[in-house]
């Protein structure tokens, strides 16, 4: 019974997804090491950081990385970053409403069998910005930005990586070093040399909040966000977990206690 207990514990504490946050080189490049809000067993998502990190994808990344597997209305599910207690719906969320409006979603055929754009609704998935794969290569000198959704847990050290990557462009390649044609260099990147441009830069978005948006601020808003669109789930699972340990250590009072009552006449 004891063990029993033991092993239900362990599962509930690898639940709260216990993990060593701690920043390593990855391929040969030194990464940054940055704690994020929603790093530890009681870390949860800093929801302004979301917002605003939303914000940087909105007007920057999403113009060539997609994140195809969130839907608009994601972003008003509990624990998300635009949650609204009064809208349980985030159907009816106007801020959700809102940020749909923004996006131009592909639909149709319509009656006349041609297909048409729309504003985008928040039912829509988020649009991709392009047609394909292909489309994508040749508008980036054929370098692939890859989908979003699950970005922060596809690489190892996730947060700290691309944190770090963001932030780690430098205007000139270090002695000896050929960039090729299109190539930025990135001391975060395996091998320096990156398709993607430095898509950041001070001030490039103006954050409704007033906070001053630095590369490294805005760096650390859009991991956040990415690291909600990765695992949305988080929050909620980590909760649980609370819930499971403090519920299994009540219990294993109780079977004490019973345990005792039930042998106290017995010689033993
Ligand atoms: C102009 C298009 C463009 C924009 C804008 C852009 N990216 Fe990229 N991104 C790319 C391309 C192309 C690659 C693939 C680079 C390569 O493989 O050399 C990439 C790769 C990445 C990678 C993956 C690196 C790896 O390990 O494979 C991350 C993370 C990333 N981008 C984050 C961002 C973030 C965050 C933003 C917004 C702040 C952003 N990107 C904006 C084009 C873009």
């Amino acid at each position: 019974m004891r063990l029993s207990i033991l092993t239900a514990a362990l599962i509930a504490a690898a639940s709260l997804g216990l993990s060593a946050g701690t920043a390593s080189a990855s391929e040969g490049a030194e990464l940054k090491s940055k704690h994020f809000s929603f790093e530890g067993v009681f870390g949860t998502y800093d929801k302004a950081a979301a917002q605003r990190g939303f914000m940087v994808y909105q007007q920057s990344c999403s113009s060539c990385h997609a994140m195809s597997l969130v839907a608009i209305r994601n972003l008003g599910d509990p624990g998300a970053p635009f949650y609204d207690e009064e809208y349980p719906n985030p159907n009816e969320n106007p801020v959700i409403k809102a940020i749909a409006e923004m996006f131009t979603v592909q639909d149709g055929p319509d009656d006349e069998g041609d297909m048409f754009e729309r504003p985008a609704k928040p039912f829509d998935y988020f649009p991709s910005p392009f047609a394909n794969d292909q489309a994508a290569r040749a508008s980036n000198g054929g370098a692939l930005p890859p989908d979003f959704s699950m970005l922060v847990r596809a690489r190892p050290h996730g947060p700290q990586y691309i944190y770090s990557l963001l932030t780690s462009y430098e205007d000139e390649a270090p002695e000896g070093v050929e960039l090729r044609d299109g190539m930025s260099y990135n001391s975060a990147f395996a091998g320096g040399q990156i398709g993607m441009p430095p898509p950041l830069f001070d001030e490039l978005v103006e954050y409704t909040d007033g906070t001053h948006a630095s590369v490294e601020q805005m760096s650390n808003d859009v991991v956040t966000f990415m690291a909600w669109a990765a695992d949305p789930k988080m929050e909620t699972r980590k909760r649980m977990g609370w819930m499971v340990l403090i519920y299994l250590f009540i219990f294993a009072l109780l079977m004490y206690g019973s345990y005792k009552a039930v042998w106290k006449d017995v010689e033993h």
